[in-house]
């Protein structure tokens, strides 16, 4: 069996245990761009994940008894000449393992047949415009045989239910490709690294010049994912010269590099259908200064605390609980925050005035998609009450329990704006460390430590 047709069966399990039915799932549409082009396409997660598929205009139902239907695009010759080759039904069944396959185009004429007689039926609830339209015309149409014995599905679930419980612990076959992924990801930000370096090495008025900017960078980080059979950047790389770091989803422009600046890169490939999402932060120049040195010492400790308690049995929430308490600590020593007026670690936690300079959370989970499916919450678990930051009582479900296999990024980060009552020294720095973490029977495994995270290393390594 295929790691698809695993995955599948145990779709079917799930559907058969819930009273039975059938699920329905199609992959994502292609997006024009502008006239004649099209942005690159994307497939699916889930569908690709049932499949291993990722030809646009596709479909996959599978019925509880396990039976398996894809639809594809029909063979063409006109339509490959220009666009590439199609798998088409005939060879989808060997090639893909399913039961049959029909050509996309008999979607409506079949669809009515396999919900026919089915207890329920399951689709992803909210991901694609128009599903709901679609099904229920599918729907309509079984229920007009009703009088020739057909019985229409009592009931609708959302089938993201099922599968992002399955996405969030990662089988070997992802963890494989997840681990490639990471590797690749952190060539490339050494690359970077050691291009900026270089870059700045050079004197301004050598012959071929270039004055060094985001975008060289980017560049390096792209053909370093591609040279490596990478097919995208996981989502748009930032590369953020001096103060642009401030700017969370600040992406790679054309700011100059220049000497005493940092640059934060926040930048992972995309490797066979799964993420990577690594951030660095380091001297454009591959000097650190006191300043910088100082802050970046104390993100650096946050990660190792985050890193320390992303092990089974602990919480979502412990890593971001870890890393946020050395960070205030760090503020408070830096006087970032001042004491007098914010009094220790404990009050800044709860006043939350750590959000000047910390403002997003430790991870999230990461797998086929950067930020990837899965429930925060333990599931099953009742909802209790607790204080939140501004000491309101809240109703919450408790954090999800860590469990092997899961996958989740650790990424604490000061931003320092210019603002009354912080040290100059500090200002328009802005540092996040980010390491994709896979949990395991002990502990974590860090996927992405391919690219050096501690200040002598990275100096050292700019350097050489
Ligand atoms: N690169 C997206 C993130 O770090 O969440
Ligand atoms: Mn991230
Ligand atoms: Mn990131």
């Amino acid at each position: 069996m295929t790691v698809y047709q695993k995955r599948r069966a145990q779709i079917a399990k799930a559907l058969k245990a819930a009273g039975g039915g059938v699920a329905l799932l199609p992959t994502a549409p292609e997006h024009p761009r502008n006239r004649d082009s099209d942005f690159p396409y994307r497939h699916d997660s889930y569908f690709y994940y049932l499949t291993g598929f990722s030809e646009p205009d596709s479909w996959l139902a599978i019925d509880s008894s396990g039976k398996t239907t894809l639809f594809c695009r029909p063979k063409d010759l006109e339509r490959e000449i220009w666009d590439g080759i199609r798998l088409g039904p005939k060879a989808a069944v060997a090639s893909l393992q399913v039961d049959q396959a029909f050509s996309v185009a008999e979607l409506d004429t079949q669809m009515p047949l396999l919900l026919s007689n089915q207890a329920a039926v399951w689709f992803p609830f909210a991901t694609h415009p128009g599903l709901e339209t679609q099904v229920d015309g599918w729907l309509g149409k079984v229920r007009a045989r009703i009088r020739f014995g057909a019985e229409c599905p009592q009931s609708q679930h959302d089938l993201c239910k099922l599968l992002d419980e399955m996405r969030l612990v990662k089988d070997a076959h992802e963890i494989a490709i997840l681990r490639r992924a990471g590797s690749i990801s952190a060539g490339a930000h050494v690359r970077a690294m050691q291009t900026s370096a270089a870059m700045l090495r050079k004197p301004a008025k050598s012959a071929g010049y270039v004055v060094p900017r985001e975008y060289h960078l980017e560049a390096e980080l792209l053909h370093e994912f591609r040279r490596h059979g990478s097919q995208f950047p996981a989502y748009t790389s930032i590369v953020a010269a001096g103060a642009n770091a401030c700017i969370l989803h600040y992406r790679a422009d054309t700011a100059e590099l220049k000497a005493g600046d940092l640059c934060l890169i926040d930048a992972g490939c995309e490797l066979d259908g799964y993420a990577s999402d690594i951030t660095r932060t380091f001297p454009a120049n591959g000097r650190f200064t006191p300043a910088q040195r100082t802050l970046y010492d104390i993100v650096l400790a946050a990660q190792e605390a985050a890193i320390k308690v992303t092990k089974p049995g602990k919480r979502f929430t412990d890593p971001h609980d870890a890393a946020t308490r050395v960070l205030v600590q760090g503020m408070l020593d830096t006087g970032l925050l001042d004491k007098n007026k914010h009094g220790h670690v404990d009050d800044v936690l709860l006043s939350g005035a750590y959000r000047q300079f910390y403002m997003h959370r430790t991870g999230h989970w990461m797998g086929m998609d950067v930020h990837d499916c899965g429930d925060y919450t333990e599931p099953g678990s009742k909802p209790r009450q607790e204080r939140d930051p501004l000491g309101d009582m809240v109703m919450k479900k408790p954090p999800r329990i860590l469990r092997p296999g899961m996958v989740l990024t650790i990424e604490p980060g000061i931003y320092v704006r210019p603002a009354k009552g912080v040290p100059k020294e500090f200002w328009n720095i802005g540092i996040r460390i980010e390491d994709d973490a896979l949990v395991t029977a002990t502990g974590c495994e860090l996927m992405t430590r391919g690219v050096p995270v501690k200040a002598d290393e990275i100096e050292a390594l700019m350097r050489g």
